[in-house]
């Protein structure tokens, strides 16, 4: 039931050394944010229209989803999406398994929202989805009342049962996973009383920013331990809203890190959300010495956005501080590849969630790394790049994905760079976050072929 289905036969493709990028360009809209307005306008009474929607496979996947739940769910131009929702606690049994694809996003955050709506659902995606832990969200879910089926292991496919009648929970989420948490904010919206959700390490907060848009009654409070608790009263009324999604800072990164890797570059990238939850990048960046301006700083559908200036530059090593990873945690692709032409040793810790990501994230760097002549060392949270300086990178490798766009991404853009093309062994799931990658980094100058 995928929407716009991927092609079963792998795409090799390489990245090679390209001549200064120079331009200006504006990144496709922010998955997570995209994500999270074809839910919640499913969950809403009237219309919600949502612009700058991200036409890529994982949120296809979702309004494919929120659909098949009863909400009416349209594409009425390129980017522009209606939604007319059920009401919360409205949603009915889909006829069919749910299949989100490559989506951690996607299947986490509905498998909250169905909790504690009285339907069972069938959960399923690709290989790689089906390899992600599902127990750190189903566990909390029950508390709530509801009931699951899982492969051994917690794996998809999973069958989900929402509560007939849900039940306000206090729970505190163990990990650093704004999925995890969003899915039980989620989940609150249909139990009765106030849900109270916490967490120490602080995550991305667009769930929260959306629920208070639509008209939820939320509210946050500071831990006295660090983090924070969000109460959510169920049984809300969510009314339709208009919806502006920002630019994605973690598809942006790519162009952004080519741009100061590629000697001579300089490039704009419009619009880029500047949310402090998810702008790690640019502060690690900043210190290992890119020349990066932040210009025409405004607010845009409620998040902090403006135009990133990049330059070429000489980047140095440096230890990047494990509090600041859950603001930058899909960016360390990218962020090893730039440490590989920094003067020295970047050293990268706390990257414990890597391993559950959409590959194991953190072998598949390694190994890329090591694919392209660069030395690195692995730990079981972490990992040292030992820097090449600007053009030092020999390249020439050959990369394996693992169904992972951000490694795919993250090693093209090292071709550009290094003194030999740099081979991915599959370019095909980049069209999960950002299907107008090779597109819009050929507009600035990037050379790939087929490999
Ligand atoms: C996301 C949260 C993060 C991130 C993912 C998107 C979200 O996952 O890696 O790409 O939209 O909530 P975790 O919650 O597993 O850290």
């Amino acid at each position: 039931m995928t929407h716009a289905a991927i092609p079963s036969k792998a795409n090799p493709l390489k990245g090679c050394p390209s001549p200064a990028l120079k331009g200006t360009a504006t990144v496709p809209g922010d998955k997570s944010i995209s994500h999270r307005s074809l839910i919640l306008g499913g969950m809403a009474l009237g219309e919600t229209t949502i612009t700058g929607l991200l036409e890529a496979e994982d949120v296809l996947n979702t309004a494919q989803a929120v659909r098949a739940l009863g909400a009416t769910v349209v594409r009425q131009a390129p980017g522009v999406w209606t939604v007319h929702g059920t009401g919360v606690g409205g949603w009915r049994a889909p006829e069919d398994v749910l299949d989100f694809g490559n989506a951690g996003t996607g299947s986490r955050l509905m498998m909250g929202a169905i909790a504690t709506t009285p339907l069972t659902a069938v959960f399923t995606g690709d290989a790689s989805l089906r390899k992600r832990p599902m127990g750190r969200v189903l566990q909390p879910l029950k508390l709530y009342g509801a009931e699951y089926d899982t492969q051994p292991g917690g794996l998809m496919p999973v069958t989900l049962k929402g509560a007939a009648q849900p039940l306000p929970v206090h729970y505190h989420v163990p990990m650093a996973s704004a999925q995890v948490k969003s899915a039980m904010l989620l989940a609150a919206l249909n139990a009765p009383g106030t849900s109270r959700i916490s967490q120490t390490t602080l995550t991305r907060d667009h769930t929260e920013k959306m629920l208070a848009a639509f008209g939820a009654e939320i509210a946050v409070e500071p831990l006295t331990a660090g983090g924070e608790a969000i109460l959510v009263t169920g049984e809300a009324e969510l009314k339709g809203i208009r919806i502006a999604v920002p630019g994605d800072p973690s598809s942006a990164a790519f162009p952004l890190v080519a741009a100061l890797l590629v000697p001579g570059s300089e490039i704009v990238l419009n619009a880029v959300m500047l949310n402090p939850r998810r702008t790690g990048l640019l502060a690690t960046l900043q210190e290992m010495g890119a020349d990066l301006d932040i210009r025409n700083e405004r607010d845009a559908g409620g998040e902090r956005v403006g135009d990133l200036i990049l330059r070429a530059s000489h980047l140095k090593g440096i230890v990047v501080p494990p509090a600041r990873v859950p603001d930058m945690i899909d960016e360390f692709p990218i962020l090893a590849v730039a440490a590989a032409f920094a003067e020295g040793q970047t050293v990268m810790r706390g990257l414990e969630e890597l391993r559950v990501k959409e590959s194991d994230r953190l072998a598949a760097i390694v190994a890329g790394l090591r694919a392209n002549g660069v030395r690195v060392e692995e730990s079981e949270d972490g990992m040292i790049v030992q820097g090449m300086g600007p053009g030092g990178v020999p390249g020439g490798g050959t990369v394996t994905t693992h169904l992972d766009h951000r490694i795919a991404m993250a090693f093209l853009v090292m071709g550009l760079a290094a003194k030999a093309p740099v081979t991915v062994d599959d370019a095909t799931m980049i069209a999960t976050s950002f299907p107008a990658f090779e597109m819009l980094m050929g507009g600035l100058g990037a050379l790939f072929e087929p490999a």
